[in-house]
């Protein structure tokens, strides 16, 4: 017998996650080979702001000698790790929340603050993921437009209402690549009201030499969040690890809304072995910076705006994004088109090794030089 159900599957579904947008990642190597018959080995990609030299050996090491260990539950509270966070940062180990990923504690600060009726200012463009949980959560996303291409924080401050539970700002800010000074952040933190708690995103704050250090003002009670991750200058971007550092108190509501197991023995250990390679981590940096200047240079020979970053990754304006983007994928090159961002004419392209780097604006130039290039001709911003 068939079930005839009158009832439809979307009737019984939370509306929220039917109006829910859905976040596009950077397409995998393998799928890119399996949709375009290509051999994977030839391709690259610089589309997620990975790190291309990969994790320290010492992270390496550690995610070995964790894996032969995999048949025990990993430890929840991640105590090991909070020890070294917080000897790393000079706070206490409750300070400090351990996450799937950056991404899953942005989550969880949905959880714990958001509901029906509260509003989040978030700059736009900037990060998906701050309007994805908003929206999650039934609350409003109030989108601040960038100025220059980073945080415009005077109309963040204004655009705070008695609602305003949560503003989030990254710094750089992605997909721009565009930080806040130091000064100016935190004179903005510090005149936050006490209603609002910030979400201070350092996903890339690593590659930067001045990032504002909000410890002080947490330490004063200032209601601050601060997001970093392994998944950017440590190279642990598939082990699904980052970490938040706040007031003891923020620390352990977010702590209730976890799943007991929310990061694996795996990519604690190496997390711990990537802690213990600061050596590692700076010529990361040092490499960054090479590449940078690098994509910086070819961007300008090739006639290219680009906007000057401090993160890993860089806008450059093509033009037809969307179009480029699938040109040089046809070619093997995976970089971002970022028209979801509202940034149609532009491309992002995280930065690689140097020979990465090459091929991209070889492939750039190509590309360009076939396409007439519309980027060349307006709105040069590195000039
Ligand atoms: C600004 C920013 N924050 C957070 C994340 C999330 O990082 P993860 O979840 O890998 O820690 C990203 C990832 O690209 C990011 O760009």
């Amino acid at each position: 017998m068939v079930f005839a159900g009158r009832m439809q599957l979307k009737d019984l579904v939370n509306p929220t996650v039917l109006s829910q947008p859905v976040y596009e990642p950077g397409k995998p190597i393998d799928e890119v080979a399996r949709e375009l018959g290509l051999d994977p080995a030839g391709i690259i990609k610089l589309a997620s702001n990975e790190n291309p030299y990969g994790p320290s050996p010492k992270a390496i090491a550690a995610a070995r000698a964790a894996l032969s260990h995999a048949e025990l539950y990993p430890d929840g509270g991640c105590f090991a790790l909070r020890q070294k966070l917080a000897k790393k940062w000079s706070l206490a180990p409750e300070q400090f929340s351990v996450g799937n990923g950056s991404n899953e504690l942005l989550e969880l600060i949905g959880h714990v603050f958001l509901r029906p009726g509260d509003e989040a200012v978030m700059g736009v463009p900037a990060f998906v993921v701050y309007k994805l949980v908003t929206l999650l959560f039934g609350a409003k996303a109030v989108e601040v437009p960038t100025r220059d291409f980073g945080h415009d924080l005077n109309a963040m401050k204004a655009a705070i209402t008695p609602r305003t539970k949560l503003v989030f700002v990254a710094s750089p800010n992605n997909p721009t690549g565009v930080a806040n000074s130091s000064g100016e952040f935190l004179e903005f933190a510090e005149s936050l009201p006490d209603h609002v708690i910030l979400v201070f995103d350092e996903a890339y704050a690593d590659f930067v030499a001045d990032a504002p250090d909000v410890r002080p003002l947490i330490r004063k009670g200032r209601k601050i969040i601060a997001l970093r991750t392994f998944s950017k200058v440590f190279g642990l971007a598939s082990l699904r690890i980052g970490y938040a550092y706040s007031s003891a108190e923020i620390a352990s509501l977010l702590g209730r809304v976890r799943q007991p197991f929310n990061v694996n023995s795996i990519a604690q250990a190496a997390a711990m072995g990537a802690l213990e390679d600061d050596e590692f981590a700076a010529r990361c940096v040092l490499e960054n910076r090479a590449g940078l200047a690098q994509l910086e240079e070819g961007f300008k020979r090739l006639g290219l705006s680009c906007v000057p970053s401090t993160a890993n990754f860089i806008l450059v304006k093509v033009g037809l994004g969307t179009e480029c983007f699938e040109a040089l994928q046809r070619r093997g090159v995976i970089i971002r088109p970022v028209k979801s961002y509202g940034l149609a004419e532009w491309v992002r392209v995280t930065v690689g090794t140097r020979p990465q780097n090459d091929r991209v604006l070889a492939e750039l130039g190509a590309w360009s030089s076939m396409s007439g290039a519309p980027g060349r001709i307006s709105g040069r911003v590195n000039s």
